[in-house]
This record gives C-alpha cells, sequence and structure tokens, in this order.
C-alpha cells in the first residue's frame, strides 16, 4: 500500500520553521532567514504561535484550492503546515463550538496582501460553513460586496495597483449552527481627495476608468460621456492603464455583482449617473471676470459641459451656475452673499465633486448593508474581519496619510494589548512565575494624536473653529508650541533646538515618529481637509436636483432642516469611529494575520531582507516570539495535550481514568522531562524550551511508528482470521450447494437413464408385438396368395383343358371339313378345273373396282376449279383411268363455273385471257395486273364537267380513258395526257384543258413496244406516211400498260382484222420526226424510289432507268 501523504504535524517535512516560536537560536537574522527560506520554497505563511505571518508572493499560488480547503477543514491548528485557512478555520470552529465571537486583523503596510488575505478569509468561512438555497445566497451576496466596493473605493497607487482607499471592517453573522446570516459592513474615511487630484504614477479610483472602457456606446451616450479618458480633467493620465487589469471586463463583474447584492436596475443607473456626473464636473472651467467695484468674479468659461450635467441630474442650470459664483453666509439671521473668485470657484467645484463621491460611495455601503442584512432577530454569533488601509509612507504625505497612520497606530496598540499584554497576563492569571519582558508600546504615539487637549487632532480642531483668519501654517504654529516636547514629535519650527539645523524637514512640515517609521507631514491642506466645507449654496443646489439620489445624498440643503451648528470635523469624526471599532474589536476574540511586503517592486521572487527587517521591528514580531518563549514557549490545555502524548507512558495508555492534569504530571515524570523545562498551570501546561516539545514530538513519532506496526500486526491478523473465517463459511457454503446440484445432477441423470431403458424395452415390446402382428398378416396374405395362385393354376389348368379340347374340337372339324374338301375335290375335280378360276377373278376385279367407286364418291374434292386437290391413287391397275377421272373431273368442274358467269363477265376474262396470251412470262409487269379488274373508262368524261369540251369532241363509244405520260422525245422529261381510245381512233388530248392534241385512226397504228421489265412505258408507232406519223411515234407511259396495250390489240382486231404487232424487247426503236432513237432500258438505282426515269443520252439514245 502507497504511504498516505499526511503531514501530522507542525514539525514533520518543515521548510525552516513552521512556528517562529520553535526557531533556534531566537534573533533578527534567524527569524528573517527563516522567512526567507520559507519564502523561497513558496511557503508564504508563518506563525508566531497563533499568529499568522503573511508574505505577499505577487502571484497566484495553487494552494487555495477547493481541495486545499477540504484538507485543512476541522484539522488541529497545528496539524498542517502554516496556512491563513487554519487560522480562519480555527477561528469559524471556536465561533461555531465555542460561542466565542471572533474577529480576524489584517495588518501591514499597503500592498502587504491585507485584502487579498480578507478575501481568502471570507471565502473559506464560506466554502466550509452550511449549506442550502437561502444560504447560498446569503454567502455569495456577501462576496459579491467586495468587487463592488473596490471598484468605488480602490485606486492604483505607487505601493499596490489596487490599493483600497477607505477602511473596511466587515461584520459576517452566524446563526447557532454556524449557517452565515448576513452581514454589516462599516467603511472608514474614503481618501477621497483622489477623485479631484492624484498623485503622479496613480489612478483615480477604478470605476471611472471601468465606466469609460467597459460601457457600451449606447451606455455612455445615455451618461454623457465619452469613452476617451484624455477628455476628462479629472483623470489622471499617466498611468490611466494599469498592466493586467482589465477595466472593461471588470466593469461587467462590477454590474453582475450590484444584481447579485440586489441595486435595481434604476438604482445602479443613478450610481452610474452621479460617477459621470462627477467625471464631467472636472471639465468646468472658470476665467477671471472683473467688476467695476474691484471685486473679483468668476465665470464659467464654457457652459456646454455645464449644460449635461444639469441634464444627467435633473438640477436648474442657473442654480448650479449661482452656486458656483457666489457664497452665501448666515450669520444672526442675516443673509450675506459674496461673489467667488476663480480660485474659490474651482475650490467649490473640487468640494462638490469630493463630496458627492464619497457621499455617494457611503450610500452604497448602506445599500449594500440593506441587502445584506441578517433577516432574523434571533442572537447572532459574529466574525469580523477587519482590513483596513496600510501604514503608507509617501514622498509628500497629507491630512490622509495621517488619518491613515493614525488607523494603523491603533491597530497596533490594539495588538500590542492583546498579544504582548495578554500573554504576559495571562502567566499571572495561571499562576505561573513570570518575568516581565519589555517592549515597545506605541500608547505614546496615539496619545500624541488623538489625546484630547493636547493631542493633535484636538489642536487641529480647535483651529478650525476659531475666528479669525486660520491657514495651515498658524495651525502647525500650534503644533509646534504645544507638541514640541513630545518624544515622537518632530519640527523644524519647534522651541526644541534638536531639529532646527534637519534640513531633511521644510519649513511647513511636521514629522511624527510612528511605530512603523518617521512619517512627514505636509500641514498644507490639513485645515481644509479637516473643515471638509461644502458651501451651503452648492449642497442646497444639489438638493434641489430632479434626482433622488442627489437629493438624498445631500439633506443638509434642505432649507427647512437649516442648521447653524457646523458639522463635526474630519478628524474627530473619523477619531470617534476608529474609537468605536476598538471597543468593539476588544469584545472579541482576536485572530492575527500580519501581512508583509517582500518588496517594494511588486515583483514576484524577490525578498528584500531590509525592507523585511524594516516591517519585522516595527511590528514588533520579534518580541512577540521573545514573549511566547521568554518563559513558554508552548502551552497547551491538559486535555489536548495528554490526547496527544498519552500513548508515551503505560499508566496513560490508552486510557487515562483520572484528572487530565494527573494524567499530564504522571507522564512527564515517566519521560524524565527535566522539571525546570515545565510548569503546571491551572488549566495548561507550559512548556519552555522547543527542544523539549521537539523531543515529545518526535518520541511520539517513534511511538507512533511502533503503534502503527501493532495496529497493522493485529490488524493483519485481525484481517486474516476474518478472511479464513469468511473463506471456510463460503467453503461450507459452496460445499453444500456443490453438493446439492451434484446430488440433484445425479438424480437427473438416473431418472433419465430409467426412462431411456423404459423407453428401450417398450419400444423393443411393441417392436416384438409389432412383428408378430405382421408375420402373422404375411401369412394371411401369403396363404390368400397361394390360394390365388393355386385356384390360378387350377383355373388355367382347366382353361388349358377347355382350350385345348376346343382345339381339338376345332381340329377335327377342320381336319373333318379338309376331309370333307378332299373328299369333294376329288369327287368334283372333273368339274372346276374349267370355269372356276376365270369367275373367281372376274368376281374378285369387280369387287375392287366397286370398292374403288364408292371410296370415290366419298373422297371427291372441292367444285373450285383452281383447286389442286385429288385423292391418292388405291390400286396400280386403275392409274391410267384415276387420272382420267381427274381430268373429266376437272374439265366438268371448268364447265359448272363458266356456266355461271354473265355475258359481260365472259367479257372481261375473254379481255383477260387475251392478255395472259400476249404478256405472261414476257413482261414483269404481267403478273401485278391480273388481280386488277380492267375498267377502261378511268376518267369520267361523260360525267365530269370539266371533260365537256373533249366529250363534245368525241362522238364514239370510249373504250379507255386514262392520264398518261407522254415524254418529251427532246429531253425525256414527261408530260400528262389524256389517253382515249375509241373503236377508231387513238386520240391525245391535254389533261387541263381537254383540248384533242393528236387524233390517230387504228389503222395507222403499227406497233406498241414496250419493254420486258415491270415499267409502264410504250412506245405506239404509227404507219410511216400517214398523217399522224408526221410528229413521229408516241412514247407513253401508264401505270395500266396491261390493260391498254390488250384493249388496242383487241379494238384494232376487230376493227381491221388485223393483228396488232406487240413487241417486247429491251431496247427498240422509235421514229422521231426524221431520226430514229434508240430507247434502251437498264436497271436503273432505286435512288427515286419505284418510278422509272428517262433520261435523254444523246441524239440517238434515250435510256430509261428501271429500278
Ligand atoms: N495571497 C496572495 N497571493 C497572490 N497574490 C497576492 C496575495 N496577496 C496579495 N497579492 C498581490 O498583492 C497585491 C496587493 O494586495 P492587497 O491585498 O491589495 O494589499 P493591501 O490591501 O495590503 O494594500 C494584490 O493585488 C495581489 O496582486
Ligand atoms: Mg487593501
Amino acid at each position: 500500500m502507497a504511504k498516505m501523504e499526511v503531514k501530522t504535524s507542525l514539525l514533520d517535512d518543515m521548510i525552516g520553521v513552521g512556528d517562529m516560536v520553535l526557531l533556534e537560536p531566537l534573533n533578527e537574522d534567524s527569524f528573517i532567514n527563516n522567512l526567507k527560506k520559507r519564502f523561497d520554497h513558496n511557503e508564504v505563511y508563518t506563525y508566531i504561535g497563533s499568529v499568522v505571518i503573511s508574505i505577499n508572493p505577487y502571484r497566484s499560488l495553487p494552494i487555495y484550492t477547493p481541495e486545499k480547503v477540504e484538507e485543512y477543514r476541522n484539522r488541529n491548528f497545528y496539524e498542517l503546515s502554516p496556512h491563513i485557512f487554519a487560522l480562519s478555520d480555527e477561528a469559524y470552529r471556536s465561533l461555531r463550538d465555542q460561542d466565542k465571537d471572533q474577529c480576524i486583523l489584517i495588518t501591514g503596510e499597503s500592498g502587504a496582501g491585507k485584502t487579498e488575505a480578507s478575501k481568502l478569509v471570507m471565502s473559506y468561512v464560506a466554502a466550509v460553513c452550511g449549506k442550502g438555497a437561502e444560504v447560498n445566497q446569503v454567502k455569495e451576496q456577501l462576496l459579491q460586496s467586495n468587487p463592488v466596493l473596490e471598484a468605488f473605493g480602490n485606486a492604483k497607487t505607487v505601493r499596490n495597483d489596487n490599493s483600497s482607499r477607505f477602511g473596511k471592517y466587515m461584520d459576517i453573522e452566524f446563526d447557532f449552527k454556524g449557517d452565515p446570516l448576513g452581514g454589516v459592513i462599516s467603511n472608514y474615511l474614503l481618501e477621497k481627495s483622489r477623485v479631484v487630484k492624484q498623485p503622479r504614477g496613480e489612478r483615480n479610483f477604478h470605476i471611472f476608468y471601468q465606466i469609460l472602457s467597459g460601457a457600451s456606446e449606447e451606455f455612455l451616450c445615455k451618461l454623457k460621456l465619452e469613452r476617451d479618458f484624455s477628455r476628462y480633467n479629472y483623470l489622471g493620465l499617466d498611468s490611466a492603464r494599469v498592466n493586467g487589469v482589465d477595466d472593461a471586463s471588470n466593469f461587467r463583474t462590477v454590474r453582475n455583482a450590484m444584481q447579485i447584492v440586489g441595486f435595481m436596475d434604476h438604482e445602479t443607473q443613478s450610481v452610474f449617473e452621479v460617477v459621470a456626473a462627477v467625471l464631467k464636473l472636472g471639465n468646468i472651467e472658470f476665467k477671471p471676470e472683473s467688476r467695476s467695484n474691484g471685486l473679483d468674479e468668476s465665470k464659467i468659461k464654457d457652459k456646454n459641459e455645464l449644460k449635461e450635467i444639469c441634464e444627467l441630474t435633473g438640477i436648474d442650470q442657473s442654480v448650479l451656475e449661482r452656486a458656483f459664483s457666489f457664497r452665501t453666509v448666515e450669520a444672526k439671521q442675516e443673509k450675506v452673499s459674496t461673489t467667488l473668485n476663480v480660485a474659490q470657484a474651482y475650490y467649490a467645484r473640487d468640494a462638490l465633486a469630493k463630496n458627492l463621491y464619497s457621499r455617494l460611495f457611503s450610500w452604497l455601503v448602506t445599500r449594500i448593508n440593506e441587502s445584506i442584512k441578517a433577516q432574523t432577530k434571533v442572537r447572532k454569533k459574529v466574525m469580523g474581519v477587519l482590513d483596513i488601509y496600510g501604514f503608507e509612507i509617501f514622498e509628500d504625505n497629507s491630512f490622509e496619510q495621517f488619518i491613515i497612520n493614525y488607523c494603523n497606530e491603533k491597530l497596533q496598540q490594539i495588538f500590542i494589548e492583546l498579544t504582548l499584554k495578554e500573554e504576559q497576563e495571562e502567566y499571572i492569571r495561571e499562576g505561573i512565575e513570570w518575568t516581565h519582558i519589555e517592549y515597545f508600546n506605541n500608547a505614546i504615539i496615539c496619545d500624541l494624536i488623538e489625546n484630547n487637549q493636547t493631542g493633535i487632532l484636538a489642536m487641529l480642531d480647535e483651529e478650525c473653529l476659531r475666528p479669525g483668519t486660520v491657514t495651515d501654517d498658524t495651525f502647525l504654529e500650534k503644533l509646534n508650541q504645544v507638541c514640541a516636547t513630545h518624544q515622537h514629535f518632530e519640527s523644524r519650527m519647534s522651541k526644541c533646538s534638536r531639529f532646527l539645523n534637519d534640513t531633511s524637514l521644510p519649513h511647513s512640515c511636521f514629522r511624527i515618529q510612528h511605530y512603523a517609521g518617521k512619517v512627514m507631514y505636509q500641514v498644507e491642506g490639513f485645515v481644509d481637509k479637516n473643515n471638509d466645507l461644502l458651501y451651503r449654496d452648492l449642497s442646497q443646489a444639489m438638493w434641489k436636483a430632479n434626482h433622488s439620489l442627489i437629493k438624498a445624498l445631500f439633506p443638509e440643503g434642505n432649507p427647512a432642516k437649516i442648521n447653524l451648528k457646523r458639522p463635526p470635523t474630519a478628524g474627530s469624526q473619523f477619531k470617534a469611529s476608529v474609537a468605536t471599532l476598538m471597543k468593539n474589536l476588544q469584545t472579541k476574540n482576536p485572530n492575527y494575520i500580519r501581512c508583509i511586503k517582500p518588496n517594494d517592486k511588486k515583483a514576484a521572487h524577490i525578498f528584500n531582507e531590509a525592507l523585511v527587517c524594516h516591517q519585522i521591528r516595527y511590528l514588533g514580531l520579534l518580541e512577540n516570539v521573545r514573549v511566547r518563549r521568554a518563559g513558554y514557549a508552548f502551552r497547551q490545555p491538559y486535555e489536548p495535550c495528554l490526547e496527544r502524548y498519552k500513548m508515551l507512558c503505560k499508566q496513560t495508555w490508552p486510557h487515562w481514568r483520572g484528572p487530565a492534569r494527573a494524567g499530564v504530571e504522571v507522564l512527564f515524570n515517566e519521560l524524565g522531562i527535566p522539571e525546570e523545562e515545565f510548569s503546571f498551570g491551572r488549566s495548561k501546561i507550559f512548556i519552555r524550551n522547543p527542544r523539549t516539545l521537539f523531543k515529545l514530538e518526535d518520541l511520539r513519532k517513534q511511538r507512533l511508528e511502533d503503534l502503527a506496526t501493532l495496529i497493522e500486526k493485529i490488524y493483519r491478523g485481525w484481517k486474516c482470521r476474518t478472511r479464513f473465517l469468511l473463506m471456510k463459511k463460503c467453503q461450507v457454503v459452496i460445499a453444500s450447494w456443490y453438493r446439492r446440484y451434484s446430488q440433484q445432477k445425479k438424480y437427473q441423470k438416473i431418472k433419465g437413464s430409467a426412462i431411456t431403458v423404459q423407453s428401450y424395452i417398450r419400444g423393443w415390446k411393441a417392436r416384438k408385438l409389432l412383428r408378430e402382428l405382421k408375420h402373422l398378416k404375411r401369412c394371411n396374405e401369403a396363404a390368400t396368395v397361394i390360394a390365388a395362385y393355386w385356384h390360378g393354376t387350377q383355373a388355367r389348368r382347366e382353361l388349358k383343358r377347355l382350350k385345348e379340347e376346343a382345339r381339338r374340337k376345332h381340329a377335327v372339324a377342320v381336319i373333318w371339313a379338309y376331309w370333307l374338301g378332299l373328299k369333294v375335290r376329288r369327287e368334283y375335280r372333273k368339274f372346276f378345273r374349267a370355269n372356276a378360276g376365270r369367275k373367281i377373278y372376274e368376281f374378285t376385279l369387280q369387287r375392287l373396282m366397286q370398292k374403288y367407286f364408292l371410296e370415290m364418291k366419298n373422297k371427291m374434292p372441292s367444285l373450285s376449279p383452281i383447286d389442286k386437290n385429288w385423292p391418292a391413287r388405291p390400286y396400280l391397275f386403275l392409274d391410267s383411268t384415276h387420272k382420267e377421272l381427274k381430268r373429266i373431273f376437272h374439265l366438268w368442274r371448268c364447265k359448272k363455273y363458266r356456266d355461271q358467269f354473265t355475258d359481260q363477265q365472259k367479257l372481261i376474262y375473254e379481255e383477260k385471257l387475251e392478255a395472259s396470251e400476249l404478256f405472261k412470262d414476257k413482261k414483269a409487269l404481267y403478273p401485278a395486273s391480273v388481280g386488277q379488274p380492267f375498267q377502261g373508262a378511268y376518267l369520267e368524261i361523260s360525267e365530269n364537267p370539266k371533260y365537256k369540251k373533249l366529250k363534245d369532241a368525241v362522238d364514239e363509244k370510249i373504250i379507255i380513258a386514262e392520264v398518261v405520260n407522254k415524254i418529251n422525245r427532246a429531253n425525256g422529261k414527261a408530260a400528262s395526257r389524256i389517253f382515249l381510245l375509241t373503236k377508231n381512233n387513238v386520240l391525245l388530248a391535254d389533261q387541263k384543258s381537254g383540248t384533242i392534241k393528236s387524233e390517230v385512226p387504228l389503222g395507222d397504228v403499227t406497233k406498241v413496244s414496250m419493254s420486258s421489265q415491270n415499267d409502264g412505258f410504250f412506245a405506239v408507232h404509227l404507219k410511216e406516211g400517214s398523217e399522224a406519223a408526221s410528229k413521229g411515234d408516241f412514247l407513253l407511259s401508264s401505270d395500266h400498260l396491261i390493260e391498254m396495250a390488250t384493249k388496242l390489240y383487241r379494238t384494232t382486231l376487230s376493227q381491221t382484222k388485223q393483228k396488232l404487232n406487240i413487241e417486247i424487247s429491251d431496247e427498240f426503236l422509235v421514229q422521231f420526226k426524221q431520226d430514229k432513237v434508240c430507247v434502251k432500258f437498264i436497271q436503273g438505282s432505286q435512288k427515286n424510289g419505284n418510278i422509272p426515269t428517262c433520261k435523254r443520252k444523246n441524239n440517238r439514245l434515250l435510256e430509261v432507268a428501271v429500278p
């Protein structure tokens, strides 16, 4: 097992010494070395008893994580390495468990880490105290009050980028369970002079820069602001931007925090309006104006800014303008108005700005308190956290530093009171012998400042209230008179000659030797700042504002509440509030965090020994250690002491039954610790030397190791035994389960086997039965078969016998018949030979013929002349008869067919017959014409009025009327003509007009020529010398060539009794006028479709391309 890394004691693995009380040897060097060593190892916290010294690391260390919080939670103070959480835990627990109100006092110079420490304490307490929705809200509000107050009250100074410019004391209230209920914040004197002027290298309060960087354009516009810092006189420019600070994002954080704390939207808006107004006030400038009466007067240079401020704050412009020019003094019911010169006007302006801002700040604190105050009236436990501005020494120190440092003096005072004094008093209380330890008590310095008669503050007040001219110088004079003899007061003018020649001390200054060092104060401004005067005219003007927040900030401006009494001065106010604070702190259990600044550069890792040494000295830390050690370095009540070391002695280990003190006595005697090393107090044991404590711790550590071994041994034995017992128990359980399981298995197996055996036997039995039954069945079947066979055999035998018998009978009959035949033939042989053979032959022949004709009658084919069917020939000897019969039948049916024809039909068939004789097998066009009926008159000459003229010209019967193409003999082109054939003539007429172009008597037609191919060309040859022949032969083409040629032939034959010569040839001559032209038919391409084309090739050749 890996060793857990838990530090069990402050003394384990410590870098240097965690508690200075244990430092050996104790002197300034070792003290600083110890701090430095720890600081170098990132150990920034060191104890002096219960006081925590914190050195600012100036960088974030990983020691504030939630895990760390858990580590320190509910642990003893000395158990873990020193940490601010340990102190917080101690304080919280004694508040919760012991009902003691606590206060955490955080002190140190400016920039030493006080504010951070206070936040760490608060966040630790928030983390460890109760949880729940309501509690969490309270916590959140308490924590979120910080960013708001820091934005308005912190600023960058040369010492610290986030220096608190106000003092803050926060009481966190808890209920009896330790759950937070709420809180109350008190603020102390804001350094308001910063609003109007900042020292070199410093900034105004953060909020001004945050608004200008972070607000949206729209919001800025609403506030009448511009983003540019340089536009505002009140903003110190030389360090407007701070490294590592994001003003814009901080602005969002602040707004968010305001929301969480419970600011209403209109409140937030008003707050920012006031901030904007303050910023803009700085831009108001004045110029001198001389009056005739010699009085100086001032006038506002540019009224624009004033106008905007008035719009923003709802103040009447003229009222504010007047308030900047006049001052009204009231004395004894008399009002006197005086004009303000330029300097006074500027003073008034700045006073207004400072007052507005500081009152706004106080209002914010009051408003936050309203939100975070506890809601119940039950008794509360309180933990106060004080984070006040640290001791400050600047080049120029003014009233503010004086006040701040006074406050620190008071805190040192309370530290001394409670630690050094209290410690020593404890010894007396406990009845321990004690010799007093000397330490520097700063009560004398406090007295110098706050003494009611001779204190500096009292003197200042006196000056301020005195009638007559009062200046800072008169104040200094007074100081010189009264305080000159005080040890801690130094002034050039004082009667004491010590400083007369001290050139480092200017005349206008005085110097105080504070506990933390000498500080020189510039007397200039003390009176004014203490007076904190705001002309009544201005407060009245503010009260008149139409802006509820501003009105509320200046209640004294209300004329109804006019109070002629002077308000208390700033100094006396502060003194009073500090006194209240001190009284408050004294009622609580103090816890100290003493912050130390390791260097002046705000830099990490630098440890300036001289600087640290100075702080250690004035903080009196060494004395602190000494007091704790002089007598006794260590003390502890008896009970926890016995509890811690009881294992070192047999009597007290493991239990001591008697009183704790007796137990400790026994223990220390047993250990042999010399008597001078310890003392018994009333309730505590006091140990003088740290070494004794170390020894005790060493022994304890050793003993703890032994005990650990012992515990480990016993634990191991116990563990092994428990494990063994457990295993044994387990084994029994497992075994019983296993046995049960295996028996179950076995039983199931046997059961299974029994069933199997049973089923086999049953099966076997059943099969045996089946076999027997089958055998029986087969026997029966066999018997049946055998019987059947037997019967069959019997039957067959019988059949055979019967057949045999029949055969025998038949044979007998045949033999008998043969025998008879033989006998008859023998008897009739002489007659048969002459006639019987011929007769049988003829008879047979007759019978066959008869059969043939009878069969033929049933097999006759149809009467269609084209039916080729004829029954097959049955007998060879009838072959010729059969053919003849076929011929006769065909002729007969043809006749039958012809007999049906009318005369007209006969004519048509005759014509077709003629055509067949003329063209069949000669002209390729012929077969296509067979199916076409010959119509002759394709053109309805007599009916169609178009041909009336033609009809009138021809009075004979028209045999053919058809359109043909006449081929032009010159070029082979075709022209349509009407072709008419009458009984005596052939006529060609124009197709359109019907005019007759040629008329040829049939007797003049000698020949018709055509090709053997599939074309419709034909030439009509005319008799030479006839009238018609003068133009030459006709070359025509027609779709009905076959019909035309046939009809021409028949008509010629009937008219002239001469056969017309029809020539079928692929090359023939045609007479054209005087020439003979050869018409040649060739196989042409299919280019022109199926139409033959005619072309004149030369004088002698006309070529017809037939597809
Ligand atoms: N514990 C810390 N861890 C890291 N940085 C610290 C710590 N304490 C202080 N600082 C740094 O020092 C700066 C000054 O600390 P702050 O608490 O404001 O000083 P003070 O309030 O004493 O004037 C802080 O802004 C922070 O940067
Ligand atoms: Mg601070």
